[in-house]
């Protein structure tokens, strides 16, 4: 296959490969697809990724902005969020490649690198195939080409002005959609909480239950904000089998177990290196530092609540020694 050569930020795509997939260029990384992996091919080797892993890390890495941090797609590939602009690397973050020099990195505008990687997954995404879906709910990634899933990849973000439910707002998830309850989640209450507001205040107070509105849910790994009080949000989510990143934190990261069970395997977050193993169990509160990375496996449907700071001012504090990379000492 021919593949065009690029410069600094252009995007430009080649021929479709015989397979009917096309190929991508930014900077000096290229990125193929035949029927069971992606390859990045980067000054002076190739890495290579299994189809459906890579095509759920992108769908993430797109769908959260670069999130904070680092999304390690593996133990080699991924991107570091500047905020304004993305690092791509090759081994940054991984002990071996740093010791022998074989790192490679790049930096793109965050703008230019989320477009590149929304065409991927908008031409490798086969119909049929959910990035967002668990395994069980969704068909196969793999084959040649075989239509698309713009439909499942291009989900709006739905934001609501005042509260979910109030007049003139959006309406609750499962209400008037009609959005089913997740097959895992057929034992979770669907009562709505009882709201007795003073009069005059009826199109002001509003209550939903929150439970009822995740088991809804048809997306895993993928955090709603449900509250904004200045930086701190409140993101709860369904998961549901791996985490399709590792995530590497910038900051710390509070995780509250609503239900069920996720095992988090955490490691150092340079050098990948084992930290330790975390099984939290529904009601169990844990802070991850913020010098670590971590890959969640929730090996039922499950709900996590994700309590994130949105202080810009935190990973350079933590970066630099001014903050202690956990929240409390004992
Ligand atoms: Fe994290």
């Amino acid at each position: 296959m021919s593949t065009a050569t690029l410069t600094g930020t252009t995007l430009l795509t080649a021929a479709q490969n015989k397979l009917g997939y096309e190929s991508f260029s930014i900077g000096k990384f290229t990125f193929e697809r035949d029927e069971y992996f992606a390859h990045i091919i980067y000054p002076g080797n190739r890495h290579i990724m299994p189809i459906e892993a890579f095509l759920r890390a992108l769908m993430r890495d797109v769908a959260w902005g670069f999130f904070y941090g680092t999304v390690n797609f593996d133990n080699v590939f991924g991107t570091i969020n500047h905020y304004g602009t993305v690092e791509m690397y090759i081994g940054l973050n991984n002990f071996a490649y740093r010791n022998s020099h074989r790192e490679y990195v790049e930096t793109f505008q965050s703008k230019d690198l989320k477009k590149f990687f929304e065409s991927i997954l908008a031409n490798w995404t086969n119909e049929g195939f959910d990035p967002f879906a668990a395994p069980e709910e969704t068909g196969e990634a793999y084959g040649p080409k075989r239509g698309d899933n713009l439909q499942a990849i291009q989900r709006e973000r739905l934001a609501a002005k005042r509260f979910l439910g109030l007049p003139g707002d959006l309406k609750l998830r499962g209400d008037a959609e009609g959005q089913p309850v997740n097959r895992q989640f057929t034992d979770v209450s669907q009562e709505k909480p009882e709201l007795h507001p003073e009069q005059g205040f009826e199109s002001e107070v509003h209550a939903v239950n929150l439970f009822a509105y995740l088991s809804r849910s048809d997306v895993t790994w993928n955090p709603s904000v449900v509250s904004v009080v200045h930086d701190s949000l409140l993101c709860p989510t369904t998961e549901e089998h791996i985490l399709p990143i590792i995530h590497g934190n910038d900051r710390v990261e509070w995780f509250v177990q609503l239900s069920d069970e996720i095992i988090w395997d955490v490691e150092d977050k340079m050098t990948g290196a084992p930290v330790c193993k975390v099984t939290m169990k529904a009601g169990d509160v844990s802070a991850m530092p913020a010098d670590i990375r971590h890959r969640g496996y929730s090996p039922r449907r499950s709900m996590l609540l994700v309590w994130e700071n949105n202080d810009g001012t935190l990973p350079q504090r933590y970066a630099s020694g001014e903050f202690k990379p956990y929240p409390v000492e004992f």
